[in-house]
């Protein structure tokens, strides 16, 4: 297992495996193999938005179309639009997303503000008006544990949205085992603050230094130190650092002490995982260091290793500007230096909706002929993005207890999965074109209400539905059905059993 786990592979996608790496160009309709990788077209992964063609020159290939979403009205706003990836259960993955406005909602000028959604959990705002100011695009990466057999990335309009959300391109990376373990990501996502190599001053560097084509960028270029690198070796460190990163290093002499203000932007006050990586490469042992962040104490002492060393800590506060401090130990004949860092803030993980009733609404996406749009990703969270007519509830299980489908123009027939469905109270499918038989509701035991009026529906009545002490509504008027309604659903239901007109229904 674990040599295809460290190696980026570049199997194209199958149906029977999920690939290591889905690189998905947004709003293209070829694949292309751009620096020796195949990128995909998206339309195997999303069935809502439209594909944009930016109308600018020698634009990188990944970013001259986009699929656009329509701003939605605002009692819509928050439906979200969701790529859905097959992935490896409870891999670690880190997940890319790319954007390059290029002005493709013509009528504004700037580029739409939105959300990103990883399956439940809410991102993060996309905000791409500064980069796009400057002419470049921006992206966004964080590391999510796959839940189950697909992972979905989706935007959804929030309360600044003022024009369609876009996207330009999709990463999903498989990341080794070891990489970032000491985050629980049964509890908490990253969500990339900053990633540099220090004292350095060219391209970024990503594949194929890094394998899993992480974004290293350049940091102190101002200050770069040099150092000779081939006498690095950096096997041991978990997080896997390409080797390029320990190629140059800030330094200062013994004598002073080194600050740096990293990351240059502020912090909002949140936990983070930091990790700072140094390497000696004078092979010299006495060279240790005391290291603090703003004025907390983070590591004491250490001696940098040839081999290369990770200091790591998780669910560190932080909040405003982050000053490192590094100063020579007590006894080190040398000053200190340090070569890179990676800081993610720690996101709440969203959870998932009940298995049972994503199988469920899954069964009756595929039974509709037009699903609504937005009926991929979870259910029901982040709770402000739920699908359009589901209602949950947020206890220790995330359940479905309404469905409500009124006037929405469906057609198809009920799957019989609409089983699964077990703490639903209020299923409302009233004036549609649904057709076929209503499938055994018996298993629904908290039914309230039930409407399926003004549909085709035929077959036998629904006499599951006599079982179920709750039900206090029935409406079945205007459909086809036919056989015996059972007596005590009659007697209990009185005036809020509606079968007429329409129907061939014995009454007792
Ligand atoms: C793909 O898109 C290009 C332009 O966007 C168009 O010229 C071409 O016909 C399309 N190909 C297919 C197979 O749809
Ligand atoms: C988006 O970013 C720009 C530039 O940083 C900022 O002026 C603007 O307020 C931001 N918009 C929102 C909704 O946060
Ligand atoms: C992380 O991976 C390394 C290397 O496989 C292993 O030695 C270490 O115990 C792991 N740490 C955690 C917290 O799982
Ligand atoms: C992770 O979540 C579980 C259950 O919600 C909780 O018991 C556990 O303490 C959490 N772990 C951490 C490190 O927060
Ligand atoms: C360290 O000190 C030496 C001699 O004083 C000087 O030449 C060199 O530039 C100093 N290096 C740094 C990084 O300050
Ligand atoms: C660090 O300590 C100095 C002096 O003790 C103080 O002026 C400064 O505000 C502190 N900085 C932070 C980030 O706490
Ligand atoms: C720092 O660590 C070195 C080697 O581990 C040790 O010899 C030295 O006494 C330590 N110094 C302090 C001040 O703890
Ligand atoms: C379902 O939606 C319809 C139409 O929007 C509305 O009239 C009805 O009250 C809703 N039912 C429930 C249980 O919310
Ligand atoms: C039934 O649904 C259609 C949309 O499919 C809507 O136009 C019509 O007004 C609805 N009828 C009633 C009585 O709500
Ligand atoms: C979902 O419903 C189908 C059809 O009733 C049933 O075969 C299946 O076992 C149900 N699955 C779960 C997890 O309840
Ligand atoms: C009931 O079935 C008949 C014959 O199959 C059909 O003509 C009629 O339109 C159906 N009624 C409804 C409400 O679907």
């Amino acid at each position: 297992m674990l040599w295809f786990l460290f190696t980026l592979s570049l199997i194209p996608f199958s149906l029977s495996q999920p690939p290591r790496s889905v690189l998905i160009d947004c709003g293209t309709n070829a694949s292309s193999v751009i620096d020796g990788r195949q990128w995909l077209p998206d339309s195997g992964f999303i069935s809502t938005g439209t594909s944009k063609t930016l109308t600018l020159n020698n634009l990188f290939p990944t970013l001259s179309t986009v699929r656009s979403f329509p701003l939605l009205p605002t009692n819509l706003r928050r439906r979200k639009f969701c790529y859905v990836v097959p992935v490896y259960r409870t891999a670690k993955y880190l997940v890319r997303t790319t954007y390059y406005y290029g002005g493709v909602n013509a009528r504004v000028l700037s580029p739409p503000v939105f959300d990103q959604v990883v399956d439940g959990t809410f991102w993060s705002v996309v905000n791409t008006t500064e980069d796009y100011g400057r002419g470049t695009a921006s992206y966004y990466e964080g590391v999510f544990r796959a839940a189950g057999k697909s992972m979905s990335v989706c935007l959804a309009s929030n309360t600044y949205t003022e024009s369609d959300p876009f996207i330009s391109a999709l990463e999903l990376v498989l990341l080794g085992d070891s990489v970032y373990n000491s985050t629980d990501f049964g509890n908490s996502s990253l969500r990339l603050v900053a990633r540099h190599s220090f004292g350095y001053g060219g391209p970024i560097i990503r594949y194929p230094d890094d394998k899993f084509d992480r974004y290293w960028e350049p940091y102190g270029v101002n200050n770069p130190t040099t150092s000779r690198g081939e006498n690095v070796f950096i096997n041991g460190l978990w997080n896997l650092p390409p080797l390029k990163v320990f190629q140059t290093q800030l330094s200062v002499n013994r004598s002073q002490p080194m600050e740096i203000q990293w990351p240059l932007e502020p912090l909002k006050d949140s936990v983070y995982y930091i990790v700072l990586y140094f390497a000696d490469d004078t092979g010299a042992s006495s060279r240790s260091l005391n290291i603090g962040i703003n004025n907390v104490t983070f590591y004491s002492n250490l001696t940098v290793p040839q081999s290369g060393v990770a200091l790591f800590a998780n669910q560190w506060p932080l909040a405003g500007p982050t000053k490192i401090v590094l100063t020579p130990a007590t006894g080190s004949t040398l000053g200190p230096l340090i070569n890179g860092g990676e800081l993610f803030e720690e996101i709440p993980v969203g959870g998932r909706t009940h298995t049972r009733d994503v199988i469920g609404l899954n069964g009756l996406k595929n039974s509709f002929q037009n699903p609504p749009f937005d009926w991929s990703g979870d259910p029901c969270l982040p709770k402000e993005n739920s699908w359009t007519g589901v209602t949950c509830s947020f206890g220790s299980n995330i359940r479905v207890i309404g469905l409500n489908l009124t006037s929405m123009g469906l057609l198809g027939s009920l799957s019989p999965n609409i089983a699964n469905l077990t703490a639903l109270n209020d299923l409302w499918l009233g004036n549609n074109s649904l057709s076929g038989s209503i499938p055994d509701l018996g298993t629904l035991r908290l039914l309230k209400t039930v409407h399926m009026e003004d549909n085709h529906l035929n077959g036998p009545f629904p006499a599951s539905l006599a079982n179920i002490d709750g039900l206090q509504e029935l409406f079945l008027q205007n459909n086809n059905l036919t056989g015996q309604v059972p007596s005590s659903l009659n007697a209990k239901l009185g005036s809020n059993l509606r079968i007429v007109p329409g129907n061939s229904l014995l009454v007792p």
